[in-house]
């Protein structure tokens, strides 16, 4: 080096973001740096250092129709040409209404009124707001609490916190979030002494707002399975007691669980539905909360103060409403409900072969999710092996994530069979190495 000046070496993306970011659920001090991710396409990431990954979460459970799909690249091109953003009070536009007329449509019958917000914890503190003052507006002074489940995750704001069960994730708050009466999963057997929904209902239901619950599927408390027939008991329920039904399908919307919606399962409408993740196909962040028209109703007064005073800057976001439409056109044109039946089918058959495993647990499906429960000295979030996997699959190419000893693959709906066949001798591979070598 003649000229004296430091030779300087760029940095790569990974060093310029631990200088600058921070990243959610994560310990900075020890967590490896994170993977620069260039590109996206159909249900591949493409690293800064030449790797593809396949995506087996669907980026944290919001793509459904694969990473930079054409037709939804055009739509939101189309409609940043046109108008990116307005605000929504005293506002409308085009992709609004049509996002909204589109899901009235397909939601469950008697859901009729869309609210806009940004994410899935919103999407959960409108309808808890909602319900409150639903009560509030009909006079009902004493409706002051929620009922919740145990397990559930409804999001990480304070009111989705609260009706949230106790986590690591909510322990340093704990103080801070209102009380909730939490009922027991069917599937508790009697291990814990929560009560069963039944009875808190008859004990306290001149109290309680609303039932909040994660139909079918309780997603990150551990992707457990709920049985049809106990959410149709609950609907029963909030009807005999008068208690209103928020159904949180933020996870469960748009095919998850096989059906557009999960209480479809149950053949049940909650009072209540709110919906994000996949409403954007994982394009944009946006929320939506949609009520029935007895909500609604509640809230129409020329006495100002009944107003439902909640909004936020990019409410109604048109570039997030315009994908989230193009993408209802999508799941549509493309038959994405077959291709999760067909998805379903080959995750049905793994999970039953890996069942007989003696690292498994069990192992089970539902819509175009798999669940691969292992048996590890820990269990739970902070199991060790969740860790080990994570590192282990990414080695073999694949993003799968798992929620400590429970092990999930949940695809973009666009996997091709050859894709899912390689992901699941993958796994078979891995497992089996943890049943025989007891490496985790
Ligand atoms: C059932 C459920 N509700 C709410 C949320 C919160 O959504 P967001 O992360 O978009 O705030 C999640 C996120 O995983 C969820 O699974």
């Amino acid at each position: 080096m003649v000229s004296g000046y430091p030779i300087k070496i760029p940095m790569n993306l990974a060093q310029r973001d631990r200088k600058v970011l921070w990243h959610p659920y994560t310990q900075e001090k020890t967590a490896p740096p994170p993977i620069p991710i260039i590109r996206g396409e159909g249900v591949w990431l493409y690293t800064e250092d030449g790797r593809k990954i396949l995506d087996g979460i669907s980026s944290w459970w919001v793509n459904i129709h694969g990473h930079s799909h054409p037709f939804l690249n055009a739509a939101l091109a189309n409609q940043a040409n046109e108008l990116e953003h307005t605000m929504f009070a005293g506002f409308t536009h085009k992709p609004a209404v049509e996002l909204a007329e589109k899901l009235v449509a397909i939601l469950p019958k008697g859901l009729t009124r869309v609210f806009y917000s940004d994410n899935g914890s919103t999407a959960v503190e409108v309808a808890l707001k909602m319900a409150y003052q639903f009560w509030l507006n009909c006079g009902g002074r004493k409706r002051r609490t929620f009922v919740a489940f145990e397990n559930a995750y409804h999001g990480d704001t304070f009111g989705a916190m609260a009706t949230s069960d106790k986590s690591a994730f909510t322990k340093p708050f704990q103080n801070l979030l209102f009380k909730v009466l939490r009922a027991r999963l069917p599937n508790n057997c009697g291990k814990k002494k929560t009560k069963g929904i039944e009875e808190i209902l008859e004990k306290n239901h001149r109290e309680i707002a609303a039932v909040i619950i994660e139909p079918m599927l309780q997603g990150a408390g551990g992707m457990i399975i709920w049985e049809a027939k106990f959410l149709k008991k609950i609907r029963e329920l909030c009807d005999n007691f008068d208690v209103l039904l928020i159904a949180d399908e933020v996870l469960t919307g748009f095919g998850r669980t096989g059906k557009m919606f999960a209480c479809e399962h149950a053949d049940i409408s909650p009072d209540i539905i709110c919906l994000s993740k996949a409403l954007t196909a994982g394009y944009l962040p946006l929320g939506a909360t949609v009520a029935t028209e007895e909500i609604y109703q509640a809230f129409l007064s020329n006495d100002r103060t009944k107003t439902f005073f909640h909004g936020h800057s990019y409410t109604a976001n048109p570039l997030a409403c315009a994908v989230g439409a193009a993408s209802l056109e999508l799941f549509k044109h493309e038959n994405c409900l077959e291709k999760i039946a067909f998805i379903n089918q080959k995750f049905n058959q793994f999970a039953a072969k890996v069942s007989e495993l003696n690292c498994v647990g069990k192992a089970r499906a539902i819509g175009g999710i798999l669940v691969i429960e292992l048996l590890s000295e820990n269990s739970g979030y902070f199991a060790d092996i969740g860790q080990k996997l994570y590192q282990e699959f990414l080695v073999r190419d694949i993003l799968l994530r798992p929620l400590g000893n429970v092990l999930y693959f949940m695809p973009p709906y666009i996997i091709s069979e050859s894709e899912i066949d390689w992901v699941l001798n993958e796994i078979e591979d891995v497992i089996k190495t943890l049943s025989t070598k007891k490496t985790y």
